[in-house]
């Protein structure tokens, strides 16, 4: 029997299929995550571990877990397992792909027009008594209908954000490392450089990986780029934006407005400026959270695992390790 270590209470049949495969779980009971000592210790005596974007698996602590052979993120991100100190470990990562796209880019969609027209603002303020009649000049926002959208990374969730603007008579810009001829000859996406796009667009939206190239990917110079007025919106990871300069872009007025799910650090501390701001909706990391799929990133990381475990390549490895470990227990 194998021993999987799953660093939170995680839905639907996650445990099921676990324990169908005939492993057992131990499952940190915490509402916050695992301290790294705990985290440390844990996947010292494991053979498998189910985490979350909130776990930092270190190069140490890989080298310390002998009979490790698979880290299981559920997430589509990975920048939090260290997947090139893994593959030299001979341990797996995995992640979540495309089961996420759907829900992310909705939710993605609600907090952009939550900032473009102060929803999250007008109902602070409802509750707190703040509507006294029909304003003709109260919250005042800015139209996205007919606007012009910039998608920087033109991925699952990219895409599946980006055809959401059809139904609000949007032009689509895209900025991604290669080009995406079928999305632009199906749904009409223009392709551009970064710089052309932060120069047109009302709109932005990231939604790349967070990795060497795309830290501080909006930063100083791209946010002195961008139209007067747009709208920033994050949900890929906060260290894609240079966080001090977003907030000098609020400042000055170059931003109208940010939409933030990720931010750098999180949570963010409440006396970070960007709580000083008005215009910008932040959010705890929660583009994915629907049940159904929540539980599916969960399944999918299981069953990453019982394959790992089986000695098989897993299906959604995000590295290669030279040589994977042998397999110290019998299932
Ligand atoms: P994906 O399918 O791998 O798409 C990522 C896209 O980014 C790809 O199109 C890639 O380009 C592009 N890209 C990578 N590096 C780039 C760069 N330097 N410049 C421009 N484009 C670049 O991933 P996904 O499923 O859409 O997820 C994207 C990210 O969203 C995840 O990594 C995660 O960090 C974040 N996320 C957050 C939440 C949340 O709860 N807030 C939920 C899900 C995901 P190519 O096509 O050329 O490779
Ligand atoms: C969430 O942030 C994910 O990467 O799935």
């Amino acid at each position: 029997m194998a021993r999987v270590f799953v660093t939170r209470t995680v839905p639907g049949r996650t445990l099921d299929i676990l324990h169908e495969a005939g492993h057992e779980t131990i499952v940190w009971p915490g509402e916050l995550p695992p301290p790294p000592d705990d985290l440390a210790a844990a996947l010292r005596d494991a053979d498998a571990a189910l985490t979350m974007v909130t776990d930092r698996v270190t190069g140490e602590m890989l080298e310390d877990s002998p009979s490790l052979r698979i880290i299981a993120n559920m997430a589509v991100g990975y920048d939090n397992a260290s997947p090139e100190a893994a593959a030299r470990h001979g341990v797996w990562v995995t992640n979540t792909p495309g089961v996420l796209a759907e829900t992310t880019a909705d939710f993605a969609w609600s907090i952009m027009l939550a900032a473009a027209r102060n929803v999250a603002l007008s109902d602070r303020d409802t509750r707190a008594g703040g509507w006294k009649t029909w304003s003709p000049t109260g919250f005042l926002g800015v139209d996205l209908y007919r606007a012009t959208l910039g998608v920087i990374g033109l991925g699952e969730i990219g895409e599946a954000f980006a055809r959401r603007a059809r139904g609000f008579d949007m032009h689509v810009l895209y900025a991604s490392r290669t080009r995406k001829t079928e999305a632009e000859r199906d749904y009409g996406f223009e392709w551009t450089s970064l710089a052309d796009l932060l120069h047109r667009s009302d709109f932005i939206s990231l939604h790349v990986p967070l990795n060497d190239e795309t830290h501080h990917l909006m930063g100083p110079e791209q946010f002195a780029r961008v139209k007067p007025g747009s709208v920033l919106v994050n949900t890929a990871r906060g260290q894609v934006v240079d966080q001090d300069a977003l907030v000098e872009a609020l400042r000055e007025g170059r931003l109208g407005g940010a939409a933030l799910d990720v931010t750098d650090p999180e949570p963010l501390p409440l006396e970070h400026p960007l709580f000083s701001f008005p215009q910008v909706v932040i959010t705890p990391h929660i583009a994915s959270a629907s049940l159904a799929t929540r539980s599916r990133m969960g399944e999918m990381a299981a069953e990453n695992i019982v394959d790992a475990l089986a000695g098989k390549e897993p299906p959604h490895a995000v590295n290669r390790p030279v040589s994977p470990r042998p397999s110290s227990s019998t299932p």
